[in-house]
C-alpha cells in the first residue's frame, strides 16, 4: 500500500482520500473505543503517511476532518464526557537520523534567525493509555481519557484507584494545573493478568496496552482496582501559573508533586547526542520491565515549545523515534480467505505458532493477492514475520533457500468459499469480491455487525459476538429482524447465559434506536465506500430520509439529473456514485432497506449551525488557487453562510468563486452566464476583513 504510486487524477485522489479516511476512522475507533486493533501500528502508519502523501500533491482535497488533522476516536459511551482544557494530540514519527534531522531543521525553519541551539529531553516511549490528570487546589479533581483528542471520558473513580497516583499534591502548587502522562502496566503483570483473565475464561489481551486501557475503562472500579495500572508523568496541560522555564525542570517539579517520571528520561545536547541515546535504550529495551516502541525527544526551552506551537494533531517541538520492528521466521501452513462485509475476500496466512516480541502468532495478514504475487509467498513457504507494537503482524519476505519443492503459487479464489458465488475482481481494482450481496452469509452476517456497531445504529447489548449468535440460530437474518427482536424476548431470555434482565436490557437497548439520525441511518446501511463522513455529507445534502431514498432511485439510473447531482457534491465524486447507485439498483437492497426503514423514525439531517447570508441557500463552486483562505476554510466558511458547497459547474450553480489559474470550470461559468467572483469579493460575502491579498 505505502509503495502505491500516487493517483494521477484530482478525481482519483479524492477517492483514494475518501477511502483512507474511512479506513482510519475505523482503525481509530477499533484501537481507541473498542481497544482491539487488526492493523498493525506499521500499516496504521503506512496508511497516514500515504494520506499525507496524496494530501501534499493534492492541497485542495483536504478535507475539514481529514485524518491528518485527527487524533484517536470519538469517547465510548458508559462514561461521562469531559471537554479538555487544551487539546491532547500526538506525535508526529521518526524511523531514523532522517526523520529526526528533518524534525530538528523544521523547528530550526520556523524558530527563523533567531534560532538558538536546541536542546532535548528524551523519554522512553511506552505504549500505554496517555491520561489527563486536574488538580484544583492540589487536590485530583478529575482525570480523562484522551478520546478524540478534544473530548474524552471521565475515568476519575478509575484513577482514584491507581496507587501512584498522588490524590493531592505536595506543597507549593499552582491553583488549578492539568497533568499528563501513560498508564500502563508492566510486561510481568500483563502476561499474570493474562493467565488470569484465561483461567476465568474471560477476555485475553492482545498487548499492554490493550490490557492498560481495558482495565482503566471498567465503570466498575473495583476492577481496575484489581489491575495493577502505573502512571509516568510527562506533560503539561493547562496551568494557573508558570511552573518552570524548561521540561527538564517541570519533569523535577512533577517528581516533587509525588509523580513517577520515568527514571530513564534524559536531557541531551543535540542530534548525536539523541542518536546515542536512541541506540542505548534499543539495546536496554528488552530488559526494561515494560514495553516501549520508541522514544520521544522534546525540545526543553518551554518558550521555544509555545513559538513551535502544533501544525495538524502534532507538536513541531516534539517528535517520537520509533524503533525498527520485532522480526522471526515460520512456516506459512495455508492461505485462507476471509469474507468482509462488502464482500471483500481477504488472504489471511496460517503460520506455524511462533513467538515474536513476546506474542505467539499464528495468523497474519497477506493484504491482497497482489502483495502475495509481488511477494511470490507459497504454501509451504518459511516466510520473515514482522511485529511492530502490534497485533495483527505481516509477512515481509520469503525464505527463498528454505522452499520446499511441493510450494504452489497461491491461486486466487474463483468462487467465494462461504456462499459459492462467482468472485470478480474489477479491471483497476485490487480486491476480489464476492458477488453474492446480501444472499451471502458472510456478507450478511458482517453487515449486521456493522449495523449494531457504535458510529452506526450503535445498539447497547447487540455486539459482534451477540450478532453471530443470534444470526446463527436464525433469530436475526436481515437488518429489519433487529427491531422485530422484541417478539423473540422470551427465547431470548431463556438462551444459555441470558436470562429475563439481558434479554429485557437489550430490547430496551433496541427500543432506544428506533428513533435515528439520517446520517446513522445511511452509515448503518453499510455501503461500501459509505463511511461516516461519506454518510453525514449525503444526509446534509438531502436533508430528510425520503427525499435521500427518492433521489438515489432515480440516481440508479445512469443519466439522470439526480446522478449527476449526486456525482457533483463535494467529495463524492464518481466512484462513491457509482456505489451509491449500484446499491440501489439491487431490488433486493431497496426491499431490505425499506423493511427496515418502516420499524424506525428517521430523523432528518442537522443543518451546520448556519447564519442567513447572501449565500443562503446557493450552490457554489470553488476553481483555482485561492491566495488567503484554504479550499477547506473557504468551504467551511461558505457553509456557514448556508452555501451548499458542490465540485463541479451546472446550471444549477449560483455562484463560481474563481482563484488564480482558474481554468475550464470558470469558462463554463461564464458560457452558462453564472454570477462569478473573485477571493476579494468571496471574502466581502462572507464578512471577511481585509483586501483579499496574501497574509506576509
Ligand atoms: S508527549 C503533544 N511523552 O505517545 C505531545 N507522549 O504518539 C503529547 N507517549 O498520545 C504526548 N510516552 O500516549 C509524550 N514521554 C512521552 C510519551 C508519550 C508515550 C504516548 C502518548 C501520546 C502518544 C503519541
Amino acid at each position: 500500500m505505502s509503495e502505491a504510486g500516487l493517483p494521477r487524477t484530482e478525481e482519483d485522489a479524492a477517492t483514494a482520500l475518501a477511502r483512507l479516511a474511512e479506513m482510519l476512522a475505523d482503525h481509530d475507533r477499533r484501537y481507541h473505543e473498542q481497544d482491539s486493533p487488526t492493523v498493525s501500528d506499521a500499516e496504521y502508519d503506512a496508511l497516514k503517511r500515504r494520506n499525507a502523501a496524496i494530501e501534499a500533491a493534492f492541497p485542495s482535497l483536504i478535507r475539514p476532518d481529514s485524518p491528518s488533522l485527527r487524533v484517536g476516536a470519538t469517547p465510548a459511551s458508559g462514561f461521562g464526557k469531559i471537554r479538555h482544557a487544551l487539546p491532547m494530540l500526538s506525535l508526529d514519527n521518526a524511523f531514523g537520523p532522517d526523520d529526526f534531522a528533518d524534525f530538528e531543521a523544521r523547528a530550526r525553519r520556523f524558530l527563523g534567525a533567531s534560532a538558538p541551539s536546541l536542546h532535548f529531553v528524551g523519554e522512553p516511549k511506552i505504549d500505554g493509555l496517555s491520561i489527563s490528570l486536574t488538580y484544583i487546589k492540589g487536590r485530583l479533581h478529575h482525570a480523562a481519557t484522551r478520546g478524540d483528542g478534544s473530548e474524552g471520558e471521565d475515568v476519575t473513580a478509575n484513577i482514584r484507584t491507581i496507587a501512584s497516583i498522588p490524590r493531592r499534591l505536595a506543597a507549593p502548587f499552582p491553583d488549578s494545573i492539568e497533568i499528563r502522562g501513560e498508564v500502563f502496566i508492566t510486561k510481568a503483570d500483563f502476561l499474570a493478568l493474562n493467565a488470569a483473565q484465561q483461567a476465568r475464561s474471560e477476555k485475553i489481551f492482545a498487548n499492554p496496552r490493550n490490557a492498560a486501557a481495558g482495565s482503566l475503562r471498567q465503570l466498575d472500579t473495583a476492577i481496575t482496582a484489581s489491575r495493577p495500572l502505573r502512571l509516568f508523568a510527562y506533560a503539561m496541560g493547562e496551568a494557573s501559573a508558570k511552573i518552570a522555564d524548561t521540561h527538564w525542570a517541570y519533569l523535577e517539579r512533577l517528581k516533587a508533586w509525588g509523580f513517577d517520571v520515568n527514571p530513564l528520561s534524559t536531557r541531551l545536547d543535540g542530534a548525536e547526542q539523541a542518536a546515542a541515546f536512541q541506540e542505548r535504550l534499543a539495546l536496554e529495551r528488552a530488559g526494561l520491565e515494560y514495553d516501549i516502541d520508541g522514544v520521544v525527544y522534546k525540545i526543553d526551552a518551554l518558550d521555544l515549545q509555545a513559538r513551535l506551537g502544533f501544525v495538524g494533531r502534532a507538536p513541531r517541538w516534539a517528535i517520537a523515534w520509533k524503533f525498527p520492528a520485532e522480526r522471526a521466521t515460520t512456516v506459512l501452513e495455508d492461505i485462507l480467505i476471509q469474507v468482509g462485509r462488502t464482500g471483500a475476500l481477504t488472504p489471511v496466512a496460517a503460520l506455524t505458532a511462533v513467538g515474536v516480541g513476546g506474542v505467539l502468532v499464528t495468523r497474519a495478514t497477506l493484504h491482497n493477492e497482489d502483495e502475495i504475487a509481488r511477494k511470490d509467498i507459497r504454501v509451504g513457504d518459511t516466510v520473515v514475520l514482522q511485529r511492530a507494537g502490534d497485533v495483527i503482524p505481516q509477512i515481509v519476505s520469503v525464505v527463498a533457500e528454505r522452499r520446499p519443492a511441493t510450494a504452489t503459487p497461491f491461486v486466487p479464489p474463483t468462487h467465494c468459499p462461504v456462499c459459492g458465488s462467482l468472485a470478480v475482481r474489477p479491471a483497476g481494482e485490487v480486491v476480489r469480491r464476492c458477488s453474492g450481496g446480501l444472499i451471502c452469509p458472510a456478507q450478511a452476517e458482517e453487515h449486521l455487525i456493522h449495523l449494531a456497531s457504535r458510529g452506526a445504529f450503535d445498539i447497547e447489548g447487540l455486539g459482534e459476538k451477540t450478532v453471530r449468535e443470534f444470526f446463527a440460530d436464525g433469530l436475526i437474518r436481515e437488518p429489519a429482524d433487529i427491531f422485530k427482536l422484541a417478539d423473540h424476548k422470551d427465547a431470548i431470555a431463556a438462551r444459555e447465559g441470558w436470562g429475563k434482565l439481558s434479554a429485557d436490557r437489550l430490547i430496551e437497548g433496541i427500543e432506544a434506536r428506533r428513533h435515528i439520525p439520517l446520517e446513522r441511518f445511511i452509515f448503518g446501511l453499510g455501503i461500501r465506500r459509505i463511511g461516516e463522513a461519506n454518510a453525514r455529507l449525503l444526509a446534509r445534502h438531502y436533508g430528510s430520509f425520503d427525499n435521500w431514498r427518492t433521489q438515489m432511485r432515480a440516481a440508479a439510473m445512469i443519466g439522470s439529473e439526480a446522478r449527476s447531482d449526486l456525482g457533483s457534491i463535494l467529495r463524492i465524486g464518481p466512484a462513491i456514485a457509482t456505489e451509491l447507485a449500484g446499491f440501489f439498483a439491487e431490488p433486493r437492497n431497496v426491499a431490505s432497506l425499506d423493511a427496515l426503514a418502516e420499524g424506525l423514525t428517521i430523523a432528518p439531517a442537522e443543518d451546520v449551525e448556519t447564519v442567513a447570508s447572501a449565500l443562503s441557500g446557493k450552490s457554489v463552486v470553488f476553481t483555482g488557487t485561492l491566495a488567503t483562505l484554504s479550499r477547506p476554510e473557504a468551504k467551511a466558511l461558505a457553509e456557514r453562510l448556508g452555501a451548499k458547497v458542490v465540485d463541479s459547474v451546472s446550471k444549477k450553480t449560483d455562484l463560481v468563486v474563481v482563484g488564480a489559474d482558474a481554468g475550464s470550470k470558470a469558462r463554463k461559468a461564464a458560457e452558462l452566464g453564472i454570477s462569478i467572483a473573485t477571493e476579494a469579493e468571496f471574502r466581502v460575502m462572507a464578512g471577511i476583513p481585509g483586501d483579499g491579498t496574501p497574509a506576509p
